[in-house]
């Protein structure tokens, strides 16, 4: 009995040390998990409009708190989040598998996004900090494709011009940038 006890305590702490260490590497990459909150999802939702068969990109995306919102309102889109620390990426599989009829178009992969291409890509929503950005932004501007749109929350990407955005009292920033810039940046 006490020795299956030690094991099972073993076993909590292997997964214990795992999850931890997946999320200190994705607060090391890019970020922590901070979820956008529903009034900011709402808002980014009036923004945005996409045509069916359009595809989005989650760099980071959590418990895919946007990408459900998102794929809520647009069923003809496809979504796919990328995501490195297991807890939210178990919950965002759990959250796609608990409403799957429903959420076929969202696609909830592990993976580094640094390592994934981008250019299929419609849309790409990113919220990370400040230290990522000169990475992704010269990843961008080697494989974003025509036309897609950036969106980013909170912090603007250095050296580009948004073509547009929204400060308001109560919400994070979001600022709206588009492919040509990255190819300018180039
Ligand atoms: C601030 S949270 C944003 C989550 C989600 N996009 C949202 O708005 O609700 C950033 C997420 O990026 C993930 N992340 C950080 N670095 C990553 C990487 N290199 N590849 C994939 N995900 C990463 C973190 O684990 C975290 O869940």
């Amino acid at each position: 009995m006490v020795i299956f006890l030690i094991i099972i305590l073993i076993l909590i702490l292997i997964f214990a040390i795992i999850f931890l260490a997946s999320f200190i590497f994705a607060a090391l990459s890019a970020a922590p998990w901070l979820p956008t909150n529903r009034r900011q999802r709402r808002r980014l939702i009036e923004l945005i409009s996409l045509k069916p068969g359009q595809i989005v990109y989650d760099l980071g995306c959590g418990d895919g708190a946007v990408l459900f919102s998102l794929a809520d309102k647009y069923s003809e889109a496809k979504f796919v989040g990328f995501e490195v620390s297991l807890l939210p990426y178990l919950i965002a599989i759990f959250r796609k598998f608990s409403r799957y009829n429903k959420y076929k178009n969202v696609s909830i992969k592990y993976k580094d996004f640094f390592k994934q291409d981008v250019r299929e890509a419609d849309l790409i929503f990113i919220f990370l900090t400040t230290k990522c950005y000169p990475r992704l932004v010269a990843k961008l501007s080697q494989e974003i494709k025509q036309n897609c749109l950036v969106v980013v929350e909170a912090w603007p990407l250095p050296d580009l011009k948004p073509i547009n955005y929204i400060k308001e009292g109560g919400f994070m920033s979001l600022y709206f940038y588009q492919s040509a810039q990255f190819k300018n940046n180039n």
